[in-house]
């Protein structure tokens, strides 16, 4: 790599954050309960019983957050709608107050210069609605485009950027499947169900915004992709490796850019793989304007028959560093999925809509600093990563470091914090951490400081 580095004007600095992590106030102004707030009340569920009652209280906060992100230097940020503030019921009735805060937020970005870019579901889903089947219902895709027209609605006008679902990947694997998530199931059966609904939920989103829209945003999706390595050259390693690629990877970008599900999907669901009607398939490949990559690690993969559905599972890497989430730091798989996005899928315009670590924060010293060194390493590397692939001729358009503050890690709860931003969850205080600083000057310099040593 050059050390010269130099990121186009137009390009996008973003942070990014969802609402049910930050917002805090989940009931208030007449919101409905989301499954997160159901979930995060169940026994067992959180680590210490952490919900996201408080959690940031950026409900509240909302104006002077906008305000540190000016100072950041930001000139994007990614947030998502809580569904059960527009629709308490997850359908029929609006409510005005909830749509309210989303439309003062957004008008707060665009008079500090900060472009917002909105996803219309980040795992909240009405509780409701999941009284009705949630992802497993069929008549989903009309509620959610229903839902997605309402905020359309309001706030097309305004926001350029749309994305309909944040990693469908996770909603099935870890709320389906695992368990580990809202709403909790562990069912073979219903895994392939929900991805197919969140899917032809996505599409329909798309076709009404297509319907709606008089003006000029875009609309695309965010799915996380983990590059798979084999540990070994070995058949049965190699094998373990497309299987773990096709149900992390493929199983949501074949669909929406080829019209077909990756073939392993089969073999991997077994008898739990249902009958996909054709039909469903051509109206799933609606054309989007971008795609959102969400990137924090690699896996390096072998075969296990342990480890089901999939057969694989992935292998430590002892040199190398992990976070506090015990995700490997390996920046050279960030250029190798831009890559292979572009190679596999076509021109797409590419964000990186999220890119983070969660390492342990010393407390912040007397003078008001937090010092980070470990992630400031990660922005930094990672960074030089993404303008790695830019030379080799990747689209890559903006980039959203994860998260602008510490918040709430889902069934983590608060203990695991991944902000350039250190909240104090006693006062609410926010503390800029050094990699928020040296963020800032990567953003003032457009990258340049990034050739800069180490
Ligand atoms: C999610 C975020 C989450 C982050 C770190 C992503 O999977 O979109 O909500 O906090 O990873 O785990």
């Amino acid at each position: 790599m050059s050390d010269s580095i130099r990121f186009p004007e137009s390009f996008l600095w973003g942070a990014a954050t969802s609402a049910y992590q930050v917002e805090g106030s989940p009931l208030a102004d007449g919101a409905g309960p989301s499954i997160w707030h159901r979930f995060s009340h169940s026994p067992g569920r959180t680590a210490g019983g952490e919900t996201g009652d408080v959690a940031c209280d950026h409900y509240r906060r909302m104006e002077s957050d906008v305000a540190l992100m000016r100072e950041l230097g930001l000139n994007a940020y990614r947030f998502s709608i809580s569904w059960s503030r527009i629709l308490p019921a997850g359908r029929g009735a609006v409510n005005p107050r909830g749509v309210a805060f989303y439309d003062r937020l957004v008008d707060a970005l665009l008079a500090a210069g900060i472009r917002p870019n909105v996803t219309l579901y980040h795992w909240d889903l009405p509780a409701a609605l999941d009284d009705r089947g949630g992802w497993l219902n069929p008549d989903i895709a009309e509620w959610f485009a229903d839902y997605a027209r309402v905020c359309f609605r309001a706030l097309g006008d305004r926001v350029p950027m749309w994305a309909t679902l944040n990693e469908p990947w996770v909603v099935t694997d870890g709320g389906y499947l695992h368990g580990a998530l809202a709403p909790g199931h562990r069912n073979l059966f219903e895994a392939p169900i929900a991805t197919h609904q969140l899917l032809r939920a996505h599409a329909a989103a798309v076709r009404a915004f297509r319907a709606e829209r008089r003006g000029t945003g875009e609309i695309g999706i965010v799915v996380n992709l983990e590059p798979k390595y084999p540990a070994s050259d070995s058949p049965a390693d190699q094998a373990a490796t497309q299987r773990a690629d096709a149900y992390m990877n493929r199983q949501y970008l074949d669909p929406i850019f080829f019209g077909t599900y990756p073939e392993e999907l089969c073999a991997i669901f077994g008898e739990a793989w249902p009958e996909i009607p054709a039909a469903d398939m051509s109206l799933i490949r609606e054309p989007i304007d971008f795609l959102g990559i969400n990137y924090y690690t690699r896996s390096v993969v072998r075969h296990d028959d342990a480890a089901l559905p999939v057969r694989a599972s992935g292998v430590r890497q002892p040199a190398h560093t992990y976070t506090e989430t015990q995700w490997e730091v390996y920046p050279p798989a960030l250029t190798r999925v831009l890559l292979w996005v572009k190679e596999r899928y076509g021109d797409i315009p590419l964000y990186i809509t999220e890119n983070g670590a969660a390492f342990y924060d010393p407390p912040t010293a007397t003078d008001g600093r937090v010092d980070d060194p470990l992630r400031v390493q990660y922005y930094r590397d990672h960074l030089r990563a993404a303008y790695d692939a830019m030379r080799q001729g990747v689209d890559l358009r903006g980039y959203f470091a994860w998260s602008l503050l510490d918040n709430f890690e889902w069934s983590l709860g608060y203990g695991k914090r991944f902000g350039l931003v250190h909240v104090d969850y006693q006062t609410q205080q926010r503390t800029p951490k050094a990699s928020a600083r040296f963020y800032a000057e990567v953003i003032r310099t457009r990258g340049a400081v990034l050739g800069a040593c180490p």
